[in-house]
């Protein structure tokens, strides 16, 4: 009985010894591609991840462009990626208190967040806003949101380009804590409209095509914006991150992962150009 229970001990320590050693070597693996032998510092991430196709959960795990682009970038330089759907507030809160070190959620580099946060140099060119409404309703341009229910995300730059025509804090304006929430007020018909990213809304309207959700674009009043990652002020990482994009411009990573989720090639000439209109936001 003894030597049984001995020799399974054994066993059991064997195998473990086994596994720490396969884990080992696994380890050493992936920290070569770093170009160091030292463990990878783990970066600590937040999102808000109703946000496809940039942030999404699919089975239990947060997934979408931004996420596989981060984590590539993550590769890169050097750095482990831990990403958690910690929800929009939570996500800048977290940056704020220095709890998270990088914020990544479809963030627009504006004049505003730069006072209080670091960016990358942008990862991503969106086209601006569409207006999604119900068909029972009828939308031809921004203006009309004035006479109708609208549903946005609270302190995000959609919420802006709502509020921008309707006046802020309008009674006809609903604020939701998550882009999800939004949505799902405009589906069950809390609402008539809501202003969103251009290319979460289309990505909306082609996962829910039985829903009859209409949209209309207002090129006029609603311009272009630039993504990025949003780090500390004074995070060591930005220049880390930003010299790692750089190389996935050039390497066909970055091409890859785009198409992969946009099913297009990235214009990463305008991309590049963009990064003086940041600069000039950073400026007085
Ligand atoms: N681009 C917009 C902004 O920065 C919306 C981002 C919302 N992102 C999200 N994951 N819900 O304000």
């Amino acid at each position: 009985m003894k030597i049984s229970f001995k020799k399974s001990l054994f066993a059991v320590v064997a195998s473990s010894a086994l596994l720490l050693a396969a884990c080992g070597s696994a380890q050493n693996d992936s920290n070569k591609s770093g170009g160091n032998e030292k463990e990878k510092k783990v970066l600590h991430v937040g999102t808000e991840a109703t946000f496809p196709p940039f942030e999404f959960v699919d089975k239990g795990e947060v997934t979408g462009f931004d996420v596989e682009l981060l984590k590539a970038l993550g590769e890169e330089a050097g750095y482990e990626i831990d990403i958690k759907n910690t929800g929009w507030d939570s996500m800048l809160a977290g940056l704020d208190s220095k709890d998270l070190d990088i914020g990544m959620s479809g963030i627009t580099i504006k004049k505003d967040r730069l006072k209080s946060y670091d960016f990358s140099n942008p990862y991503y060119e969106s086209e601006g806003f569409l207006i999604l409404f119900k068909d029972n309703v009828e939308v031809k341009n921004a203006e009309d949101l004035k006479n109708l229910k609208i549903g946005v995300q609270n302190g995000t730059t959609g919420a802006e380009a709502a509020e921008s025509v309707v006046g802020s804090n309008a009674k006809n304006i609903s604020k939701y804590e998550s882009s999800g929430l939004m949505f799902q007020a405009l589906l069950s018909g809390s609402v008539d409209a809501a202003v969103t990213d251009k290319p979460v809304a289309e990505e909306y309207i082609k996962q829910n095509p039985d829903s009859n959700i209409q949209s209309v674009e207002d090129k006029e009043r609603f311009k272009p914006e630039y993504y990025g990652i949003a780090f500390q002020k004074g995070s060591p990482y930005k220049e880390d991150f930003d010299k790692a994009l750089d190389k996935l411009f050039e390497n066909g990573k970055y091409a890859e992962i785009y198409k992969k989720w946009f099913e297009e090639e990235p214009n990463l000439d305008s991309l590049k150009d963009a990064k003086s209109y940041i600069d000039s936001l950073k400026e007085d």
